[in-house]
Protein backbone atom coordinates (compact mmCIF):
# COMPACT_ATOMS: atom_id res chain seq x y z
CA UNK A 1 0.00 0.00 0.00
CA UNK A 2 0.99 3.85 -1.09
CA UNK A 3 0.76 6.25 1.78
CA UNK A 4 -2.12 8.41 1.30
CA UNK A 5 -0.77 12.22 1.21
CA UNK A 6 -2.60 14.83 0.86
CA UNK A 7 -1.50 17.82 -1.71
CA UNK A 8 -0.31 20.65 0.36
CA UNK A 9 2.32 18.24 1.30
CA UNK A 10 2.92 16.83 -1.73
CA UNK A 11 6.53 18.10 -1.88
CA UNK A 12 7.77 16.77 0.70
CA UNK A 13 7.51 13.05 -1.46
CA UNK A 14 8.97 14.23 -4.44
CA UNK A 15 10.63 10.71 -5.87
CA UNK A 16 8.26 8.88 -4.26
CA UNK A 17 5.07 6.58 -5.03
CA UNK A 18 1.67 8.17 -3.29
CA UNK A 19 -2.01 8.05 -2.74
CA UNK A 20 -4.34 10.57 -3.44
CA UNK A 21 -7.88 10.91 -2.68
CA UNK A 22 -10.27 13.38 -3.53
CA UNK A 23 -12.37 14.73 -6.82
CA UNK A 24 -11.38 15.24 -10.53
CA UNK A 25 -11.97 18.68 -10.87
CA UNK A 26 -10.94 19.20 -14.27
CA UNK A 27 -9.33 17.51 -17.42
CA UNK A 28 -7.56 18.19 -20.96
CA UNK A 29 -6.71 15.18 -22.79
CA UNK A 30 -4.40 14.91 -25.53
CA UNK A 31 -5.67 11.29 -27.06
CA UNK A 32 -2.46 9.49 -25.62
CA UNK A 33 -1.97 11.45 -22.46
CA UNK A 34 -5.09 12.85 -20.23
CA UNK A 35 -3.91 15.94 -17.65
CA UNK A 36 -6.64 15.21 -14.66
CA UNK A 37 -6.84 18.07 -11.79
CA UNK A 38 -7.24 16.20 -8.56
CA UNK A 39 -8.63 18.32 -5.90
CA UNK A 40 -8.43 16.98 -2.12
CA UNK A 41 -9.17 19.84 -0.36
CA UNK A 42 -5.88 20.85 0.60
CA UNK A 43 -5.30 21.54 -2.88
CA UNK A 44 -5.49 20.54 -6.85
CA UNK A 45 -2.92 18.93 -8.84
CA UNK A 46 -2.01 18.20 -11.82
CA UNK A 47 -2.06 14.32 -12.65
CA UNK A 48 -0.56 13.28 -15.65
CA UNK A 49 -2.11 9.60 -16.59
CA UNK A 50 -0.62 7.99 -20.24
CA UNK A 51 -2.22 4.98 -21.69
CA UNK A 52 0.81 2.89 -21.56
CA UNK A 53 1.03 3.31 -18.38
CA UNK A 54 -2.54 2.40 -16.79
CA UNK A 55 -3.97 0.11 -19.49
CA UNK A 56 -6.94 0.87 -22.16
CA UNK A 57 -9.92 0.94 -19.74
CA UNK A 58 -8.73 3.13 -16.82
CA UNK A 59 -7.48 5.22 -19.22
CA UNK A 60 -11.18 5.10 -20.90
CA UNK A 61 -12.66 5.36 -17.83
CA UNK A 62 -10.88 8.57 -17.03
CA UNK A 63 -11.96 10.22 -20.64
CA UNK A 64 -15.38 10.26 -19.93
CA UNK A 65 -15.85 10.69 -16.00
CA UNK A 66 -17.78 13.39 -15.12
CA UNK A 67 -16.25 16.17 -13.37
CA UNK A 68 -16.61 16.03 -9.69
CA UNK A 69 -16.99 12.22 -9.24
CA UNK A 70 -14.54 11.00 -6.13
CA UNK A 71 -11.55 9.39 -7.57
CA UNK A 72 -8.28 7.83 -5.73
CA UNK A 73 -5.29 8.47 -7.82
CA UNK A 74 -1.50 6.63 -7.41
CA UNK A 75 1.06 7.63 -8.98
CA UNK A 76 4.76 8.95 -8.26
CA UNK A 77 5.50 12.50 -7.08
CA UNK A 78 7.97 14.31 -9.96
CA UNK A 79 9.08 17.95 -9.16
CA UNK A 80 7.73 20.12 -11.97
CA UNK A 81 8.70 23.64 -11.88
CA UNK A 82 5.76 25.08 -14.58
CA UNK A 83 2.95 23.59 -11.69
CA UNK A 84 1.90 25.98 -8.81
CA UNK A 85 2.63 22.69 -6.41
CA UNK A 86 6.05 22.90 -7.77
CA UNK A 87 5.24 18.75 -8.90
CA UNK A 88 2.63 16.40 -10.95
CA UNK A 89 1.84 13.30 -10.13
CA UNK A 90 2.88 10.67 -12.87
CA UNK A 91 -0.43 7.89 -12.48
CA UNK A 92 0.37 4.45 -12.19
CA UNK A 93 -3.62 3.56 -10.44
CA UNK A 94 -6.81 5.13 -11.14
CA UNK A 95 -9.76 4.38 -8.99
CA UNK A 96 -13.27 5.73 -9.15
CA UNK A 97 -15.22 6.26 -5.78
CA UNK A 98 -18.54 7.23 -7.03
CA UNK A 99 -19.31 8.86 -10.42
CA UNK A 100 -20.89 12.01 -10.39
CA UNK A 101 -24.36 12.95 -12.67
CA UNK A 102 -23.77 16.65 -14.48
CA UNK A 103 -22.79 18.90 -12.19
CA UNK A 104 -24.51 22.21 -12.24
CA UNK A 105 -21.64 24.54 -11.47
CA UNK A 106 -19.41 24.60 -14.76
CA UNK A 107 -17.25 27.40 -16.11
CA UNK A 108 -19.96 29.69 -17.38
CA UNK A 109 -20.91 32.74 -15.41
CA UNK A 110 -23.50 32.43 -12.84
CA UNK A 111 -26.14 34.28 -11.43
CA UNK A 112 -25.67 34.78 -7.54
CA UNK A 113 -29.21 33.11 -6.61
CA UNK A 114 -28.17 29.70 -8.53
CA UNK A 115 -24.66 29.81 -6.93
CA UNK A 116 -26.27 30.69 -3.34
CA UNK A 117 -28.76 27.61 -4.27
CA UNK A 118 -26.10 25.95 -4.82
CA UNK A 119 -23.67 26.43 -1.82
CA UNK A 120 -23.23 23.10 -0.68
CA UNK A 121 -21.24 22.82 -3.89
CA UNK A 122 -19.71 25.95 -4.64
CA UNK A 123 -18.08 25.39 -1.63
CA UNK A 124 -15.69 23.23 -4.04
CA UNK A 125 -14.49 26.14 -5.70
CA UNK A 126 -11.40 28.39 -5.73
CA UNK A 127 -12.16 31.54 -5.16
CA UNK A 128 -14.61 30.10 -2.29
CA UNK A 129 -11.79 27.98 -0.90
CA UNK A 130 -9.45 30.92 -0.80
CA UNK A 131 -11.81 33.33 0.94
CA UNK A 132 -12.86 30.10 3.85
CA UNK A 133 -9.48 29.41 4.54
CA UNK A 134 -8.91 33.41 4.85
CA UNK A 135 -11.56 33.66 7.43
CA UNK A 136 -10.11 30.21 9.23
CA UNK A 137 -6.91 32.11 9.42
CA UNK A 138 -8.05 35.55 10.81
CA UNK A 139 -10.43 32.86 13.58
CA UNK A 140 -7.35 31.35 14.38
CA UNK A 141 -5.15 34.52 14.27
CA UNK A 142 -7.44 36.51 16.47
CA UNK A 143 -8.00 33.85 19.17
CA UNK A 144 -4.19 33.36 19.62
CA UNK A 145 -3.32 36.84 19.86
CA UNK A 146 -6.25 37.02 22.59
CA UNK A 147 -4.55 33.87 24.67
CA UNK A 148 -1.77 35.90 24.23
CA UNK A 149 -2.18 38.66 25.62
CA UNK A 150 -3.78 36.80 28.59
CA UNK A 151 -7.57 36.72 27.93
CA UNK A 152 -9.47 33.61 29.21
CA UNK A 153 -11.81 31.90 26.22
CA UNK A 154 -15.00 32.10 28.25
CA UNK A 155 -18.12 30.74 26.14
CA UNK A 156 -21.40 32.77 26.79
CA UNK A 157 -25.13 31.74 26.37
CA UNK A 158 -26.88 31.54 22.97
CA UNK A 159 -30.51 31.06 24.73
CA UNK A 160 -31.12 33.99 26.60
CA UNK A 161 -33.53 36.09 28.69
CA UNK A 162 -33.51 39.64 27.30
CA UNK A 163 -31.98 41.64 24.76
CA UNK A 164 -28.39 42.83 24.57
CA UNK A 165 -28.43 44.69 21.41
CA UNK A 166 -31.97 46.34 21.35
CA UNK A 167 -35.35 44.94 20.96
CA UNK A 168 -36.48 45.47 17.25
CA UNK A 169 -33.63 41.95 16.22
CA UNK A 170 -34.66 39.76 18.18
CA UNK A 171 -35.23 36.21 16.93
CA UNK A 172 -37.66 35.02 19.48
CA UNK A 173 -38.13 31.12 20.43
CA UNK A 174 -40.44 29.28 23.04
CA UNK A 175 -38.58 28.09 26.15
CA UNK A 176 -40.81 25.65 28.14
CA UNK A 177 -43.99 28.13 27.78
CA UNK A 178 -41.64 31.35 28.55
CA UNK A 179 -40.23 33.50 26.06
CA UNK A 180 -36.46 33.22 24.96
CA UNK A 181 -34.57 35.41 22.47
CA UNK A 182 -31.36 33.51 20.41
CA UNK A 183 -28.02 35.73 21.34
CA UNK A 184 -27.57 39.17 19.77
CA UNK A 185 -24.44 39.19 21.62
CA UNK A 186 -22.21 37.70 24.21
CA UNK A 187 -20.88 41.07 25.97
CA UNK A 188 -23.55 41.03 28.97
CA UNK A 189 -22.16 37.53 30.38
CA UNK A 190 -18.89 38.44 29.28
CA UNK A 191 -18.95 41.13 31.85
CA UNK A 192 -20.01 39.03 34.47
CA UNK A 193 -16.42 36.79 33.76
CA UNK A 194 -14.61 39.98 33.31
CA UNK A 195 -15.21 40.57 36.99
CA UNK A 196 -14.68 37.03 37.57
CA UNK A 197 -11.21 36.66 35.34
CA UNK A 198 -10.38 40.31 34.64
CA UNK A 199 -10.01 39.72 31.04
CA UNK A 200 -11.81 37.75 28.90
CA UNK A 201 -13.36 37.49 25.49
CA UNK A 202 -16.50 34.81 23.44
CA UNK A 203 -16.50 33.43 20.11
CA UNK A 204 -20.06 32.42 18.85
CA UNK A 205 -22.50 32.73 16.45
CA UNK A 206 -24.92 35.85 17.24
CA UNK A 207 -28.21 36.36 15.85
CA UNK A 208 -30.04 39.71 14.71
CA UNK A 209 -33.61 40.05 12.76
CA UNK A 210 -31.97 42.17 10.54
CA UNK A 211 -35.31 43.21 8.34
CA UNK A 212 -32.52 45.21 6.08
CA UNK A 213 -31.51 43.09 3.26
CA UNK A 214 -27.95 44.87 2.89
CA UNK A 215 -24.30 43.72 1.24
CA UNK A 216 -23.24 44.15 5.05
CA UNK A 217 -25.69 42.15 7.00
CA UNK A 218 -26.53 38.89 8.33
CA UNK A 219 -28.75 37.52 10.59
CA UNK A 220 -26.60 34.49 11.88
CA UNK A 221 -23.32 35.98 12.34
CA UNK A 222 -19.77 35.33 14.34
CA UNK A 223 -18.43 37.34 16.80
CA UNK A 224 -15.25 37.33 19.31
CA UNK A 225 -16.49 39.47 22.13
CA UNK A 226 -13.18 40.70 24.54
CA UNK A 227 -14.01 41.76 28.04
CA UNK A 228 -11.48 43.67 30.12
CA UNK A 229 -12.21 45.12 33.34
CA UNK A 230 -10.21 48.16 34.80
CA UNK A 231 -9.93 49.27 30.93
CA UNK A 232 -11.41 52.64 29.95
CA UNK A 233 -12.07 53.87 26.80
CA UNK A 234 -8.57 54.62 25.42
CA UNK A 235 -7.46 51.44 26.80
CA UNK A 236 -10.09 49.63 24.46
CA UNK A 237 -9.07 51.51 21.51
CA UNK A 238 -5.64 50.10 22.02
CA UNK A 239 -6.20 46.71 22.70
CA UNK A 240 -8.77 46.80 19.13
CA UNK A 241 -5.92 48.40 17.54
CA UNK A 242 -3.23 45.89 18.70
CA UNK A 243 -5.78 43.42 17.42
CA UNK A 244 -6.44 44.17 14.31
CA UNK A 245 -2.56 45.09 12.98
CA UNK A 246 -1.83 41.63 14.31
CA UNK A 247 -4.67 39.54 12.07
CA UNK A 248 -3.93 41.69 8.76
CA UNK A 249 -0.08 40.76 9.50
CA UNK A 250 -0.83 37.19 10.34
CA UNK A 251 -2.91 37.05 6.65
CA UNK A 252 -0.27 38.57 5.01
CA UNK A 253 1.82 36.68 6.34
CA UNK A 254 0.50 33.12 6.01
CA UNK A 255 -2.27 33.54 3.25
CA UNK A 256 -0.85 35.37 0.31
CA UNK A 257 -1.83 32.76 -2.14
CA UNK A 258 -5.05 33.30 -1.26
CA UNK A 259 -5.53 36.78 -1.40
CA UNK A 260 -3.72 36.54 -4.98
CA UNK A 261 -6.70 34.13 -5.87
CA UNK A 262 -8.93 36.76 -4.52
CA UNK A 263 -7.54 39.76 -6.76
CA UNK A 264 -7.24 41.35 -3.24
CA UNK A 265 -4.85 44.43 -3.69
CA UNK A 266 -2.40 43.47 -0.88
CA UNK A 267 -0.54 46.92 -0.89
CA UNK A 268 -3.67 48.56 0.77
CA UNK A 269 -3.69 45.79 3.48
CA UNK A 270 0.19 46.56 4.23
CA UNK A 271 -0.33 50.01 5.01
CA UNK A 272 -2.31 49.19 7.85
CA UNK A 273 -0.15 50.12 10.89
CA UNK A 274 -0.39 51.83 14.58
CA UNK A 275 -1.78 54.53 15.45
CA UNK A 276 -4.94 54.20 13.33
CA UNK A 277 -6.65 57.55 12.85
CA UNK A 278 -9.20 58.57 16.11
CA UNK A 279 -11.86 60.99 15.19
CA UNK A 280 -15.09 62.12 17.42
CA UNK A 281 -18.75 61.36 16.39
CA UNK A 282 -18.64 65.51 16.57
CA UNK A 283 -16.09 65.82 14.15
CA UNK A 284 -17.04 63.34 11.92
CA UNK A 285 -20.88 64.84 11.49
CA UNK A 286 -18.90 68.36 10.44
CA UNK A 287 -16.39 66.54 8.28
CA UNK A 288 -19.57 64.85 6.46
CA UNK A 289 -21.21 68.12 6.42
CA UNK A 290 -18.13 70.06 4.92
CA UNK A 291 -18.82 67.28 1.82
CA UNK A 292 -22.30 67.85 1.66
CA UNK A 293 -23.57 65.00 3.62
CA UNK A 294 -27.06 66.04 4.53
CA UNK A 295 -26.54 64.43 8.68
CA UNK A 296 -26.85 66.65 11.87
CA UNK A 297 -25.85 65.86 14.90
CA UNK A 298 -27.56 63.54 16.69
CA UNK A 299 -28.07 61.34 13.56
CA UNK A 300 -26.41 57.89 14.03
CA UNK A 301 -24.34 56.89 10.44
CA UNK A 302 -25.48 54.22 7.58
CA UNK A 303 -23.01 52.57 5.40
CA UNK A 304 -22.78 56.00 3.02
CA UNK A 305 -21.21 58.03 5.79
CA UNK A 306 -19.01 55.19 7.11
CA UNK A 307 -17.83 54.87 3.63
CA UNK A 308 -17.16 58.33 3.13
CA UNK A 309 -15.48 59.26 6.63
CA UNK A 310 -13.20 55.81 6.50
CA UNK A 311 -12.15 56.16 2.39
CA UNK A 312 -9.84 59.01 3.27
CA UNK A 313 -7.43 56.80 5.69
CA UNK A 314 -5.04 53.78 4.95
CA UNK A 315 -6.19 52.39 8.21
CA UNK A 316 -9.29 51.91 9.85
CA UNK A 317 -11.20 54.83 11.55
CA UNK A 318 -11.99 54.58 14.92
CA UNK A 319 -15.07 56.82 15.43
CA UNK A 320 -15.54 57.96 19.12
CA UNK A 321 -17.96 59.18 21.51
CA UNK A 322 -21.51 58.73 19.83
CA UNK A 323 -24.81 60.35 21.28
CA UNK A 324 -25.94 58.09 23.92
CA UNK A 325 -28.64 58.59 21.97
CA UNK A 326 -28.47 56.03 18.98
CA UNK A 327 -26.47 53.58 21.30
CA UNK A 328 -27.22 50.84 23.15
CA UNK A 329 -28.54 51.05 26.97
CA UNK A 330 -25.01 49.63 28.82
CA UNK A 331 -22.48 52.32 27.42
CA UNK A 332 -21.15 54.94 30.36
CA UNK A 333 -21.98 58.47 29.90
CA UNK A 334 -19.07 60.75 28.71
CA UNK A 335 -18.50 62.71 31.95
CA UNK A 336 -17.14 65.65 30.12
CA UNK A 337 -20.40 65.40 27.77
CA UNK A 338 -23.01 63.50 29.47
CA UNK A 339 -24.78 63.64 25.81
CA UNK A 340 -22.03 61.73 24.57
CA UNK A 341 -21.59 57.90 25.67
CA UNK A 342 -18.02 56.61 26.04
CA UNK A 343 -18.56 54.20 22.04
CA UNK A 344 -16.33 53.30 20.06
CA UNK A 345 -17.07 52.32 16.00
CA UNK A 346 -14.14 50.89 14.16
CA UNK A 347 -14.57 52.05 10.38
CA UNK A 348 -13.08 49.60 8.01
CA UNK A 349 -11.04 51.59 4.86
CA UNK A 350 -12.09 50.74 1.62
CA UNK A 351 -15.98 51.42 2.40
CA UNK A 352 -15.88 47.65 3.77
CA UNK A 353 -17.73 49.74 6.78
CA UNK A 354 -18.38 48.94 10.63
CA UNK A 355 -16.05 45.71 11.78
CA UNK A 356 -15.92 46.46 15.38
CA UNK A 357 -18.60 48.16 17.64
CA UNK A 358 -17.10 48.79 21.25
CA UNK A 359 -17.78 50.90 24.69
CA UNK A 360 -16.71 51.78 28.15
CA UNK A 361 -19.29 50.35 30.00
CA UNK A 362 -21.60 52.30 32.41
CA UNK A 363 -20.16 50.95 35.67
CA UNK A 364 -22.41 52.92 38.31
CA UNK A 365 -25.73 50.84 39.91
CA UNK A 366 -28.07 53.87 39.66
CA UNK A 367 -27.16 55.60 36.26
CA UNK A 368 -27.30 51.71 35.16
CA UNK A 369 -30.92 51.47 36.75
CA UNK A 370 -32.23 54.79 34.82
CA UNK A 371 -30.91 53.38 31.74
CA UNK A 372 -32.99 50.38 31.18
CA UNK A 373 -35.81 52.44 32.87
CA UNK A 374 -35.54 54.90 29.40
CA UNK A 375 -34.69 51.78 27.13
CA UNK A 376 -37.90 50.33 28.35
CA UNK A 377 -35.72 46.88 29.22
CA UNK A 378 -38.16 44.68 32.02
CA UNK A 379 -36.00 45.31 35.34
CA UNK A 380 -36.31 41.75 36.22
CA UNK A 381 -34.15 40.20 33.86
CA UNK A 382 -31.16 41.94 34.22
CA UNK A 383 -30.82 42.04 37.80
CA UNK A 384 -27.77 39.52 38.13
CA UNK A 385 -25.99 42.09 35.03
CA UNK A 386 -27.28 44.66 38.19
CA UNK A 387 -25.60 42.51 40.46
CA UNK A 388 -22.10 43.19 38.80
CA UNK A 389 -22.09 46.88 39.97
CA UNK A 390 -23.34 46.13 43.17
CA UNK A 391 -20.80 43.63 44.13
CA UNK A 392 -17.44 45.15 43.23
CA UNK A 393 -18.00 47.63 40.48
CA UNK A 394 -14.84 48.92 38.17
CA UNK A 395 -14.26 50.52 35.07
CA UNK A 396 -14.73 47.99 32.49
CA UNK A 397 -15.01 48.12 28.63
CA UNK A 398 -14.87 45.69 25.69
CA UNK A 399 -15.73 45.57 22.05
CA UNK A 400 -17.73 42.88 19.28
CA UNK A 401 -15.34 42.27 16.47
CA UNK A 402 -17.30 40.89 13.51
CA UNK A 403 -15.87 37.76 11.79
CA UNK A 404 -17.64 38.76 8.35
CA UNK A 405 -17.52 42.21 8.13
CA UNK A 406 -13.44 41.57 8.69
CA UNK A 407 -13.17 38.82 6.12
CA UNK A 408 -15.02 41.06 3.47
CA UNK A 409 -12.75 43.51 4.01
CA UNK A 410 -9.57 41.90 4.49
CA UNK A 411 -10.40 39.57 1.30
CA UNK A 412 -11.99 42.38 -0.69
CA UNK A 413 -15.07 40.76 -1.10
CA UNK A 414 -18.57 43.23 -1.36
CA UNK A 415 -20.88 41.36 -0.01
CA UNK A 416 -21.12 39.49 3.58
CA UNK A 417 -22.18 36.07 1.54
CA UNK A 418 -19.20 34.94 0.39
CA UNK A 419 -17.34 35.41 3.57
CA UNK A 420 -19.35 32.45 5.95
CA UNK A 421 -19.99 28.89 4.57
CA UNK A 422 -23.69 28.89 4.73
CA UNK A 423 -24.59 32.52 4.84
CA UNK A 424 -28.42 32.90 6.40
CA UNK A 425 -29.85 36.49 5.38
CA UNK A 426 -33.11 37.96 4.92
CA UNK A 427 -34.34 36.05 1.95
CA UNK A 428 -32.66 32.71 2.57
CA UNK A 429 -32.19 29.89 5.21
CA UNK A 430 -31.26 27.50 1.94
CA UNK A 431 -29.40 25.16 1.94
O1 LIG B 1 -21.81 47.02 17.08
P1 LIG B 1 -22.43 45.75 17.56
O2 LIG B 1 -23.89 45.63 17.49
O3 LIG B 1 -21.88 45.56 19.03
C1 LIG B 1 -22.26 44.60 19.90
O4 LIG B 1 -22.94 43.64 19.68
C2 LIG B 1 -21.57 44.73 21.23
N1 LIG B 1 -22.37 44.01 22.24
C3 LIG B 1 -20.17 44.21 21.13
C4 LIG B 1 -19.41 44.34 22.41
O5 LIG B 1 -19.10 45.45 22.80
N2 LIG B 1 -19.12 43.24 23.07
O6 LIG B 1 -21.78 44.53 16.75
C5 LIG B 1 -20.40 44.33 16.74
C6 LIG B 1 -19.92 43.97 15.36
C7 LIG B 1 -20.16 45.05 14.31
O7 LIG B 1 -19.15 46.01 14.33
C8 LIG B 1 -20.12 44.22 13.03
O8 LIG B 1 -18.79 43.94 12.66
C9 LIG B 1 -20.77 42.94 13.47
O9 LIG B 1 -20.64 42.84 14.86
N3 LIG B 1 -22.19 42.90 13.11
C10 LIG B 1 -22.69 42.23 12.05
N4 LIG B 1 -22.09 41.47 11.12
C11 LIG B 1 -22.87 40.90 10.19
N5 LIG B 1 -24.21 41.03 10.14
C12 LIG B 1 -24.86 41.78 11.06
N6 LIG B 1 -26.18 41.87 11.02
C13 LIG B 1 -24.08 42.42 12.08
N7 LIG B 1 -24.38 43.20 13.13
C14 LIG B 1 -23.22 43.48 13.74
MG1 LIG C 1 -22.32 48.70 16.04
Amino acid sequence: MTEWVRIERIREHVGREVTLKGWLANRRSSGKIHFLQVRDGSGTLQCVMERKTVGDEPFARADTLPLESSVVVTGSVREDARSPMGCELSVTAFEVVAVAQDYPIGKKEHGTDFLMDHRHLWLRSRRQHAALRVRAEIVRAIRDHLDAQGFLLVDAPLLTPAACEGTSTLFETDYFGDKAYLSQSGQLYMEAAAMAFGRVYCFGPTFRAEKSKTRRHLTEFWMVEPEMAYVDLDGDMEIIEDLIVAVVARVLDRRREELKVLERDVSKLEAVRKPFPRMSYTDAVATLQAKGAAVSWGDDFGGDEETVLASVHEAPLMVHRYPADVKAFYMKRDPQDPRLALAVDVLAPEGYGEIVGGSQREDDLAALEAALDRHKLPRAAFEWYLDLRRYGSVPHSGFGIGIERTVAWICGLPHLRETIPFPRLLSRIYP
